[in-house]
């Protein structure tokens, strides 16, 4: 497999740093080109904070990391301190980080890459909301045909909703950047809940990264201790979902994901239902399909890829 260059869009989030960790552990799959914070989970300020946290961990110091936009496009700043913590890394105390912020915006550093890399060979894996890229391709059009596919966490049809009845978290923040995203005529792919709800962290999966017995993987653990408490709350289930990991986990394994080419919109309009994403799973309807919209994984092949990586930073 030749080496895919991404772009990670972030908003750190525990699930987020296992995510960037298995990339950072995947260098002969995986060329990082850059990491872009986004407000989501927690504001700007930590997440761009945390993305250098998680990078210094794996010691992968040359990672550059920007910090992108503060808000929504529309809508006022919805974060989830009530899943991350306040500091949205909660559960295992890291030093403040030295690495540096670049000083490009996320959004100029997410246009000029496009622009300056061979059309179709950067990927953007976004795994909040949607803000940076959308800002991007509102600034620069021109970058979407340069584009090589956008592998993203966010939605959820048959699994609903996580910050909504209706609407998952990523989408919910900012559907008005979705939906320019999700009508962008990029090739897109979508973790929704409906996969990341079947990527349960239970306790053998966490013992088993534990016994990689390093800082980094005790780390993982205390974040997982702390960030799995609100789903097995909330589910009843055995472990906390690991939404983000899987978008990188679909680039370096495809094989262990399965899902459909469908129609996928995203409701702005209605209060109610604000933020889902409409996914025309049984093509019911002559809407053109825009999206691969997946709905399972072998989780034990998504569990073993996860730790045998961990075990190599
Ligand atoms: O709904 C789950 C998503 O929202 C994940 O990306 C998590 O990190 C939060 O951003
Ligand atoms: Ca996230």
């Amino acid at each position: 497999m030749a080496r895919r260059k991404i772009i990670i869009d972030t908003d750190p989030g525990q699930d987020d740093a296992v995510a960037i960790l298995l990339a950072l552990s995947s260098p002969e799959e995986l060329d990082v080109l850059g990491i872009t914070a986004v407000a989501g989970n927690v504001p700007l300020p930590l997440t761009s904070r945390n993305a250098r946290v998680i990078c210094e961990l794996a010691g992968k110091h040359e990672t550059p990391i920007f910090a992108g936009c503060a808000a929504p496009l529309q809508r006022r700043l919805v974060t989830a301190e009530h899943v991350h913590g306040k500091t949205g890394l909660d559960g295992y105390d890291l030093p403040d980080p030295t690495l540096p912020l670049r000083d490009a915006h996320a959004v100029d550093f997410i246009i000029e890459t496009l622009r300056t890399e061979a059309p179709g060979s950067v990927t953007l894996c976004p795994l909040g909301p949607l803000t940076n890229i959308a800002t991007a391709l509102t600034r620069a059009p021109d970058i979407a045909g340069r584009v090589q596919e956008i592998v993203l966490m966010g939605g959820a049809y048959f699994e609903v909703g996580n910050i909504t009845p209706a609407a998952e978290f990523n989408i919910y923040v900012d559907p008005e950047a979705a939906d320019i995203v999700f009508k962008s005529g990029i090739p897109i792919t979508v973790m929704p809940l409906d996969v990341t709800h079947k990527a349960l962290i239970n306790p053998p999966r966490l013992e088993a990264i534990r016994a990689i017995g390093t800082p980094l993987s005790q780390a993982v653990g205390g974040w997982m201790d702390f960030y799995e408490r609100f789903d097995v709350e909330k589910y009843g289930g055995a472990g906390g979902p690991l939404h983000d990991p899987t978008v990188i986990a679909y680039l370096l394994r495809p094989d262990l994901f399965s899902g459909k080419h469908i129609n996928v919109e995203i409701e702005t309009a209605s209060d109610l239902t604000r933020g889902m994403t409409v996914a025309d799973w049984w093509r019911v309807t002559d809407r053109k399909a825009n999206a691969t919209f997946v709905g399972d994984l072998n989780a034990e092949g998504f569990f073993g890829l996860l730790t045998e990586r961990l075990a190599r930073l």
